[in-house]
């Protein structure tokens, strides 16, 4: 078995950045740095750990066993890379668009790609076809049935970012916000369970959307998943997403997390701006909560919906590397 793919991580830096404070007129940014993962974004802790669980469940069947997902390309890579360390197959399902280097880290992994003419929530409904039709087990981050196991078993697996975030504030003032960008919301949920009860007053979450690909918003105004319109075509290619996860949907609700939507040019900047205030290199779609901070931060309306002001303390996630 490849133990750096699924060996328990070492916990990711947590940064405080005080240039990018004073850009968003607050008292503090935290930005935990999940590019130090393993596989360079967070989502390995999720993926990984589901596809070992259901090839545990498996048991002797496992190494003769495939497991399938859709993937914008993340998650697809954290299953692929379960699925090679423990024996077993994976085929991933990617909607067109996906960049030729997110395909090739999957097929670097041993695992068949499988290229889906159309959106992320096209590759969905096909991996979950090919599942119902017997072909492998299912990994999937996202599902339309609240109580879904996979699913579950994903977000327990982000649930240890927040752990870390809670040992590595130890002796300092916890934040106030948590903003948190999503796909299909699972990050968000996970932050949420696993932070809110700790976060001082106002203890706000703040899911940050590309404009183009706002399905958690949408859920979060009619309290259950609903598909946004649209190409999802966004710079922030991992949340590309048209419907948000039911399971996650209901921990955001039950949290009370608010939304903010951000446009391209502020998603295509957010990269330079958190470098320039001294944060790791990252993508669009690792950057969205910069955005998202600094559209409400820059914004009296907004600010004061958001409860955001001199004194909060920003926790930010940087979901991937460059
Ligand atoms: C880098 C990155 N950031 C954020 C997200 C959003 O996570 P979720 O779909 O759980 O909302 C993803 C999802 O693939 C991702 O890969």
């Amino acid at each position: 078995m490849d133990t750096n793919t699924t060996k328990p991580a070492a916990p990711t830096r947590l940064i405080q950045l005080p240039l990018l404070a004073r850009e968003a007129g607050v008292a503090s940014v935290w930005v935990k740095a999940e590019c130090d993962r393993p596989l360079g974004n967070f989502k390995s802790l999720g993926g990984t750990a589901a596809a070992l669980k259901a090839l545990a469940r498996a048991g002797s069947e496992a190494s003769r066993t495939t497991l399938i997902c859709a993937s914008d390309g993340n998650h697809g890579l954290a299953v692929a890379a379960a699925a090679t360390a423990a024996g077993a197959h994976a085929r991933i399902f990617l909607p067109a668009g996906a960049t030729p280097v997110r395909v090739a880290r999957i097929a670097a992994q041993g695992a068949q790609v499988e290229t889906v003419h159309g959106t992320y929530d096209d590759a969905v409904t096909e991996a979950a076809a090919a599942a119902a039709r017997g072909e492998g087990i299912l990994v999937s981050d996202t599902s339309d049935d609240p109580d879904d196991r996979g699913v579950r078993d994903v977000m327990r697996g982000y649930a240890q970012l927040a752990r870390e975030v809670l040992q590595q504030t130890q002796g300092h003032a916890l934040p106030t916000h948590v903003f948190a960008q999503a796909g299909v919301g699972g990050l968000a949920a996970a932050l949420a369970e696993g932070l809110m009860a700790h976060l001082r007053d106002p203890a706000r979450l703040v899911v940050v959307e590309p404009e183009r690909a706002a399905c958690v918003a949408a859920g979060l105004r009619v309290g259950h998943p609903v598909t946004v319109t649209g190409d999802l075509e966004t710079c922030a290619e991992m949340l590309s997403c048209g419907t948000a996860s039911a399971a996650a949907l209901d921990i955001l609700l039950r949290f009370g997390a608010s939304s903010v939507a951000v446009d391209e040019a502020a998603l295509l900047s957010a990269p330079a701006t958190l470098a320039n205030c001294g944060g790791p290199p990252t993508t669009p779609s690792g950057a969205a909560g910069v955005a998202g901070l600094l559209h409400v931060a820059h914004r009296d309306a907004l600010r004061a919906a958001h409860r955001l002001g001199s004194d909060s303390s920003v926790l930010l996630v940087v979901s991937e590397g460059a």
